[in-house]
């Protein structure tokens, strides 16, 4: 197969970008090596901020989130066992949607399949050339293939393949591990509060969210070697109600658990996000931890950057456009770092914390929803409007 753009990860990033560049008449063939079933059972964060709202209708990909996603123009900062709202609305004129990345992807699925793209799920043996460029596999009926392109796009996920074809003598890699991990929970219950809850407590944080009417989503900080299978439902409840606990009497609704899952927690940056025909894409080129729920927004903000790029390199005939990619998109890779570092370092408990650690981290949370600058700050980083 011959195309314009080979794109290795058929996730958001990479349906996103394939979806963008239809639109311009571009070609491109999406691989991945996880089932079209595996990938839409794949619990992930469930915040999308509203440009990526506004892309995925605006695009023709799907108007289900602006019906079935909720609004949600603020959050609670919950420490000291009170609740401190944070209005996103009055702050920055501007909301964040309730809108799982699951069905992120089935809309971006379904959309491809609607417009007749080209997604191979299923494969096997991938492999890239980047001086081809060219992508193999083995489909999923068992046939070698190989898929000749101009461009060569990693969406391939935080074990990318595609990033380890950047030189190490021309790469850097930046990170920051975390002496701590998420306990992430479905629960069938309904909403314990209207908007999402963030908190801290002497036990730990934990963060209240939602999924749908009869569904919840929550987590809590736990050591990376926690067995989550290993808790039973009823000290899943004792620990979450524990660290929400307060002299307001806010208590969580419970329910059975139907999902128990410990979530890894890095921060990771690979640049450059381009090597020669090999662009970098999602979490292929970064992580974050899931504070604040950046992933899959920075995803999306990547692949509207690389398509525009690609368009002016293919149609417009102007290679040194893809030049502009990585700095485009790393500026807001690393405000988002930021960012996220921010919201996990002022929340979370470290386990050689000092009573000084922790009382400086309460003032700094008394400093954020008690001075307006603060809670604009932390609004404008939840929405991704920072100042350009
Ligand atoms: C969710 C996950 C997050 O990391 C976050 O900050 C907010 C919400 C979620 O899964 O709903």
């Amino acid at each position: 197969t011959r195309t314009q753009v080979g794109i290795v990860g058929a996730g958001p990033a990479g349906l996103m970008l394939s979806h963008l560049l239809s639109l311009n008449g571009i070609d491109s063939v999406v691989i991945d090596n996880r089932t079209r079933v595996e990938i839409g059972k794949t619990v992930r964060a469930g915040i999308l901020e509203a440009d990526s709202a506004r892309l995925l209708a605006d695009t023709g990909v799907s108007d289900r989130v602006l019906r079935e996603g909720h609004p949600h123009e603020g959050i609670d900062l919950r420490f000291g066992g009170e609740s401190h709202r944070v209005d996103f609305r009055a702050l920055v004129g501007e909301s964040v949607w309730l809108y799982p990345q699951t069905d992120v992807f089935v809309d971006l699925a379904n959309a491809r399949e609607r417009d007749g793209g080209d997604v191979r799920f299923g494969v096997s043996d991938t492999s890239v050339d980047v001086s081809g460029p060219a992508i193999r596999f083995t489909d999923s009926d068992g046939i070698a293939q190989e898929v000749r392109c101009d461009l060569l796009v990693g969406a391939d996920g935080s074990r990318s393949i595609c990033r380890a074809e950047v030189p190490e003598a021309l790469r850097r890699h930046s990170s920051r591990e975390y002496p701590f991990a998420w306990f992430g929970i479905i629960t069938e219950a309904p909403r314990s509060a209207p908007e999402l809850v963030y908190a801290h407590s002497p036990r730990g944080f934990a963060l209240i969210s939602q999924r749908t009417e009869t569904h919840q989503r929550m987590y809590f900080q736990c050591s990376p070697e926690t067995d989550a299978a290993a808790w039973s439902d009823d000290r899943i409840w004792e620990e979450l109600q524990a660290r929400v606990a307060g002299p307001d009497g806010f208590a969580l609704k419970e329910g059975p658990i139907t999902e128990k899952t410990v979530l890894r927690f890095r921060s990771f940056v690979a640049e450059p996000m381009r090597h020669g025909n090999l662009l970098l894409a999602g979490d292929a080129a970064h992580t974050v931890p899931p504070t604040g729920a950046k992933g899959l927004n920075l995803a999306l903000a990547d692949v509207s950057v690389l398509s525009e790029v690609i368009e002016r390199a293919l149609l417009k005939n102007d290679p040194d456009a893809l030049d502009a990619y990585g700095p485009r998109a790393l500026d807001r890779v690393w405000k988002a770092q930021h960012f996220s570092y921010w919201m996990t370092t002022m929340l979370h408990s470290l386990p050689a914390a000092t009573d000084f650690d922790v009382r400086r981290q309460l003032s700094e949370l008394a400093s954020v929803v008690g001075s307006e600058a603060g809670s604009r700050y932390l609004a404008e980083g939840y929405t991704g409007c920072w100042p350009a």
